[in-house]
């Protein structure tokens, strides 16, 4: 299997490529401002804003799988438009699609989200998620759509780096805003086994366990060895723009078809 991965630079796309390299596959990757060195995967300069330019690559490496991981939160362009371009270059190849999309399309609700649930933004971002969905399942039917959650793991992740900040004064995790961290091992081996299957729509892929900001804050304490009570928190709802604050996905669907575990983030940050 040929497994081309946009935004190979990512911290999703940089474990993506890892593993699919371990179980020997042939991967590339595409980058974009971040020049990377992965062994054993040859990178691409790409901007997914340039519609031409992503069918011409794909074109060229007729890949039998694109994972596109990539996105930028504050750029419409690249999160929405930038996942139409790729969704109709992979299918003109003929290439199964993997998307990757986001709980942040959700409006925040007691209740856990299912995977069938229509988005409900309220924040451009979220939007963005929303429509890059939108134009996916409307341009390939049996690309499959990963709903993910917060994605952790060591330093490199920047929801750790944002509790690494909260935990030394330059930043505030919030107490009010739930959701279901992932580990990006256990995200990217869903990924690699999805991109084999041919589950179609939108999946939700997130952890087992809800945890506020400032919970997941004190799990990255604890693990790195620093004092809890050093975490500056606030409260979403005190902000002045909207932001979805209870997102839990439910990931039984997920569970039921995968093999890959989906950790805990009490399990994930134990060690
Ligand atoms: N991180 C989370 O907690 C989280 C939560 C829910 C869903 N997700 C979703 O999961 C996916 C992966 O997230 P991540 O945290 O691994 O992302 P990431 O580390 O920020 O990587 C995003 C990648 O997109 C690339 N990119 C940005 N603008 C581009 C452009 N114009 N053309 C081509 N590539 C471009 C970046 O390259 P440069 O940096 O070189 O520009 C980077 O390699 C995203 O789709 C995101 O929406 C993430």
């Amino acid at each position: 299997m040929m497994l081309l991965v946009v935004g190979a630079g990512g911290y999703l796309g940089g474990e993506v490529c890892r593993q699919a390299v371990a179980a020997g596959e042939q991967v590339a990757g595409t980058v974009h401002r971040t020049p990377v060195r992965l062994p054993g995967v040859p990178s691409y300069p790409l901007d997914l804003r340039d519609r031409v330019a992503v069918r011409d690559l794909i074109t060229r490496l007729r890949p039998d799988v694109v994972v596109n991981t990539a996105y930028r939160i504050d750029d419409w362009a690249v999160t929405a438009d930038g996942a139409a371009h790729v969704a109709l270059a992979a299918a003109e190849a003929g290439a199964r699609l993997v998307h990757l999309s986001s709980d942040a399309l959700h409006a925040g609700r007691p209740a856990p989200y299912g995977d069938d649930v229509a988005p409900t933004p309220v924040y451009p971002y979220g939007a963005a998620k929303a429509a890059a969905e939108t134009a996916v399942r409307a341009i390939d039917p049996r690309a499959v759509l990963v709903r993910t959650s917060l994605i952790v793991g060591d330093e490199r992740s920047k929801q750790v780096q944002l509790c690494l900040d909260a935990l030394d004064g330059r930043a505030r995790l919030f107490t009010d805003e739930f959701r279901c961290p992932i580990a990006v091992q256990d995200l990217a081996g869903a990924v690699l086994e999805l991109a084999a299957a041919d589950h179609a729509g939108v999946l939700n892929v997130a952890g087992p366990e809800a945890v506020s900001r400032a919970e997941l804050g004190v799990l990255v304490a604890r693990w790195r060895g620093i004092d809890p009570a050093r975490l500056a928190t606030s409260r979403a709802a005190d902000q002045p723009q909207a932001r979805p604050a209870d997102v839990r996905l439910d990931s039984r669907r997920a569970v039921g078809l995968l093999t890959t575990r989906l950790r805990a983030v009490s399990e994930i940050f134990a060690a």
